[in-house]
C-alpha cells in the first residue's frame, strides 16, 4: 500500500511529531509499504520531505521543523491554482512555483501529528470528506481526546473516577480574571494549571502558591485559549497503551508502564523529562499486584471505548495510596518517539515496533 505520513503541523508539539515521524520512516517495512512523507509547516503549508530524518532529534535543545520547501504543498490559500487534492485516486497537486507533483493514489494516510490540527478531529474531518483511510481515532473521538475538559466529562458519566477540577473560558478570562479565578478557589494545592488542547506538558504549570495562579493561566493561553485547572492527584503515574483489535477482536491493553521522574530540575513529568534528558524512568511491568494489573488494563479499554477511539490510544492514570484508579487522560495519537512510553509498553507486552506500524496500517485498511 501506498502511506501518505503526516508529521510537523501547525500546533506546539511540531518537533515531537517530527521525532515520531523519524522513528516510523525508520522502522517502516519499505518491502511492504510505499512511503510518501509530507511535513506540514508551523504555519500549514504541507511539503514534500526528502532531508534525512536520521537528523530529527530533541538530544540538545534542537527542535526540528519541517520548512516549506521548493515542492512546497499548499491547501488552498486563494490564489488560483494553489491547492492540494487529497483523495484515493486523486492527486496531491503543488501549485508553488506553478510546479506540480502527482504523488499518485494514497492507500492511506498515517498522521503522525499530535496536538491541535492534527490530533483533534480536525485533519480528521478533511480525510473523511476525502474518503481516505487514516490511522487512529475518527473525528469526535479525537476532539474529545484533545480536550481536558471534555474528556474529563466523558470520563465522569463512564464512571471513571477524575480529579477535582476547573475550567476558564477565554471569554471568562477576557471578561474579568479575578472572576474566572474564583473558580479554582476550591481545589487544594498543588494545582497543575494546563492549556485544555495541547500535549507533552506544553504550557503546564504546578502552582504551589496561589499568587502564581495568574500567571500561570496565561502561560497556559499561551497554547490554547481554554484552560483547565487541576488539582494534583497524589499516585503513582502508571499508564497503558491500547491496541484496537482486528475484526471481531476486542481492544486490548500493554502491560502498566510506571513514570518515575527524578526529582532534580522537575517538580512534575514535564517537557524535558519526557524527550530531552533521563530523568524520566519507565517500569514497564510496572511493579503492582496482579489483581491492580488487571484492574488498569481493563479501565484503559474501557477509556478507549468511552471516547470512541480507533487504532491506538495511551491512557494515564494515577494510583493513589488508596488503591484508586484516578484517570489522568486519554492520547489519541500518543508520542512515538524512541523515549516514547506507548511503543516501549508494547514492545514488553510482544509487540514490536514494526509490527505495530503494521497493525495499526492493517486496521485503518479494515
Ligand atoms: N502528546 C504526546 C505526544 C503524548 O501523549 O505522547
Ligand atoms: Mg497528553
Amino acid at each position: 500500500p501506498r502511506v501518505l505520513l503526516l508529521f510537523g503541523g501547525r500546533s506546539s508539539e511540531h518537533s515531537v511529531s517530527c521525532v515520531t515521524a523519524a522513528s516510523v520512516m525508520k522502522a517502516i517495512d519499505r518491502q511492504k509499504y510505499d512511503v510518501i512523507p509530507v511535513g506540514i509547516t508551523k504555519t500549514g503549508q504541507w511539503t514534500l520531505v526528502d532531508s534525512d530524518p536520521g537528523e530529527w532529534t530533541l538530544a540538545s535543545g534542537r527542535r526540528p521543523e519541517v520548512e516549506a520547501g521548493a515542492s512546497q504543498l499548499h491547501l488552498t490559500d486563494g490564489e488560483a491554482g494553489d491547492e492540494i487534492s487529497v483523495a484515493k485516486e486523486s492527486r496531491l497537486i503543488s501549485g508553488a512555483n506553478g510546479e506540480i507533483k502527482d504523488l499518485g493514489r494514497v492507500d492511506v494516510v498515517f498522521p503522525l501529528l499530535h496536538g491541535p490540527f492534527g490530533e483533534d478531529g480536525t485533519l480528521q474531518g478533511m480525510l473523511e470528506l476525502a474518503d481516505l483511510p487514516y490511522v487512529g481515532a475518527g473525528v469526535a473521538s479525537s476532539a474529545i481526546g484533545m480536550d481536558k475538559h471534555y474528556m474529563k466529562v466523558v470520563f465522569e458519566a463512564a464512571g471513571f473516577q477524575i480529579g477535582p477540577y476547573a475550567v476558564i473560558t477565554d471569554k471568562q478570562w477576557r471578561r474579568d480574571p479575578a472572576a474566572a479565578l474564583e473558580g479554582a478557589n476550591g481545589l487544594e494545592l498543588p494545582l497543575f494549571v494546563k492549556p485544555a488542547r495541547a500535549g507533552s506538558s506544553m504550557g503546564i504549570t504546578r502552582v504551589d502558591d496561589r499568587e502564581q495562579l495568574r500567571e500561570a493561566v496565561e502561560a497556559a493561553r499561551e497554547h490554547d485559549p481554554k484552560v483547565v485547572i487541576e488539582q494534583g492527584i497524589i499516585g503513582r503515574e502508571i499508564e497503558c497503551g491500547v491496541l484496537e483489535g482486528r475484526g471481531e477482536q476486542l481492544p486490548r491493553a500493554s502491560f502498566p508502564g510506571e513514570i518515575s521522574v527524578s526529582n532534580e530540575g522537575h517538580t512534575f513529568y514535564d517537557f524535558e523529562a519526557k524527550y530531552v534528558d533521563d530523568s524520566a524512568a519507565l517500569s514497564c511491568p510496572a511493579d503492582l499486584p496482579e489483581e491492580a494489573q488487571q484492574a488498569i488494563r481493563r479501565l484503559a479499554v474501557a477509556a478507549f471505548d468511552a471516547v470512541g477511539a480507533e487504532g491506538l490510544a495511551r491512557v494515564d492514570f494515577f494510583y493513589t495510596s488508596e488503591g484508586q484508579w484516578v484517570i489522568n487522560e486519554i492520547n489519541t495519537m500518543p508520542g512515538f518517539t524512541p523515549n516514547s512510553m506507548y511503543p516501549q509498553m508494547w514492545a514488553k507486552t510482544g509487540i514490536e515496533y514494526s509490527e505495530l506500524i503494521d497493525e495499526l496500517i492493517a486496521l485503518a485498511l479494515e
